[in-house]
């Protein structure tokens, strides 16, 4: 018996159930994935009860010999995986990485230019319900009606147009490679500084499995948890003239104490990153995300821009079965124990609670260590769950199927 089961077996039957689930289930939600075993433990270790405001060498408490020392190394890999000048590891996600980075060069009623939340971007990019909506004036760009990809011509028209302080380029739905130099570019001829928010594709960029914005922008943030594979959490690179704006922006400008624990796990996942089995782990998820889509579009489904070069994508429900929607779609997937998310597409015609796309992603799936193969296998299953005549018997069947596979490729926790 545990430690936890002894004293909380409320708690301990909570996570006991959380460790079926993610093994009897296949997670294809993008931003998902399974951090491995070292990660963990470092996350759940001592750091968790030592108070650091500050930076290492500079905090408000003694005894911080050994949080300076993860810090600093935390640090030192971040600046060396991803090549910048500074970084900053204390965002406790990428939301807070995101306002300390607006913080950090901007006054409160300057303009900020993103992508449009319901095109793929993000809510800290100026969504009027974030923060980041409220407190900065915003525009936003989408995507081309025709190809659903960014149009570089009219980015650079409306910069040009709406003279923002801030450029910001990265999303949380598009399926296609983001040009950073070409952001860059816009971002001198508009005069404004560029960020570039990589939560999503960080794994990619620290593989070269997708082009590096670092030398193309101001400020570069990241979540650490989606295909980088590391704990929950975030982090900021920024050229050297925004380091002390940036840490001053953190903390104490939107955080207190930093979760030195969460820190050391990054510092682990950071290393991962580095290792070239990690090249080999992103390669493996952009190929399946093809294979993926490529079984998908075989299949008669329309995906958004035709495809995908990155780890997700959005499928078009209306391009099979026009009434139905992704709340219902991701409802009847998860009792086959396949977990996706609803997604609105680009020019979505619906509303909210029925948004007509579906998000798939490969991260965690591939951690697993499915392929190609297995990919075609997934889309078979979600094309008969989806069918608008199946019944509880089929979504039965195709649970056991996918509970089949789980038990072939169980959730992995040990390190490489
Ligand atoms: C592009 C992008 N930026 C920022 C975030 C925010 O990350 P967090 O949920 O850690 O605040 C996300 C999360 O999905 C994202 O996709």
């Amino acid at each position: 018996m545990t430690s936890l089961e002894k004293c909380d077996p409320q708690v301990a039957a909570i996570l006991a159930s959380e460790v079926k689930r993610q093994s009897e289930t296949l997670d294809l939600i993008s931003s998902g994935n399974h951090c491995r075993g070292p990660v963990m433990e470092a996350m759940g270790s001592v750091l968790t009860d030592k108070y650091a405001e500050g930076y290492p060498h500079r905090r408000y408490y003694c005894g911080n010999e050994n949080t300076d020392a993860v810090e600093q190394l935390c640090i030192d890999r971040a600046k060396a995986l991803f090549g910048a000048d500074h970084a900053n590891v204390q965002p406790h996600s990428g939301t807070s990485a995101n306002l300390a980075v607006y913080m950090a060069c901007l006054k409160p009623g300057a303009k900020i230019m993103g992508m449009n939340l319901a095109h793929g971007g993000h809510l800290s990019h100026g969504m009027h319900l974030n923060i980041s909506g409220m407190v900065y004036k915003t525009a936003h760009y989408g995507v081309d009606p025709k190809t659903e990809r960014l149009d570089m011509d009219e980015i650079r028209r409306m910069a040009l147009a709406e003279r923002p302080a801030r450029l910001i380029a990265g999303a949380s739905a598009y399926p296609r490679t983001i040009d950073f130099g070409a952001f860059g570019e816009i971002a001198r001829e508009a005069g404004c500084m560029l960020m570039c928010d990589i939560a999503h594709i960080a794994g990619l960029v620290a593989a070269g499995e997708h082009p590096d914005p670092v030398p193309h922008s101001d400020f570069v943030t990241t979540t650490n948890h989606k295909t980088l594979r590391g704990p929950r959490g975030g982090i900021i690179l920024c050229r050297a003239k925004y380091a002390e704006a940036v840490d001053r922006a953190v903390f104490p400008g939107i955080q207190g104490g930093p979760l030195e624990h969460v820190i050391a796990a990054k510092a682990v996942s950071l290393a991962e990153a580095m290792h070239p089995a990690f090249k080999t782990y992103a390669k493996a998820i952009r190929s399946n995300a093809t294979a993926l889509a490529e079984a998908m579009l075989a299949l008669g489904w329309r995906l958004v821009s035709g495809g995908t070069d990155n780890h997700l994508m959005l499928v078009d429900l209306h391009s099979r079965y026009p009434n139905l929607n992704g709340a219902e779609a991701s409802t009847r997937l998860s009792k086959a124990a396949l977990v996706v998310n609803s997604n609105p597409i680009p020019f979505d015609p619906t509303s909210i609670s029925k948004w007509s796309g579906i998000r798939l992603g490969t991260p965690a799936v591939t951690t697993r260590g499915l392929g190609a193969g297995h990919m075609k296998q997934i889309a078979g299953w979600i094309d008969r769950v989806l069918a608008p005549n199946n019944t509880e018997t089929t979504i039965a069947a195709v649970r056991a199927e996918v509970i089949d596979l789980c038990r072939l490729h169980p959730v992995p926790n040990s390190s490489y």
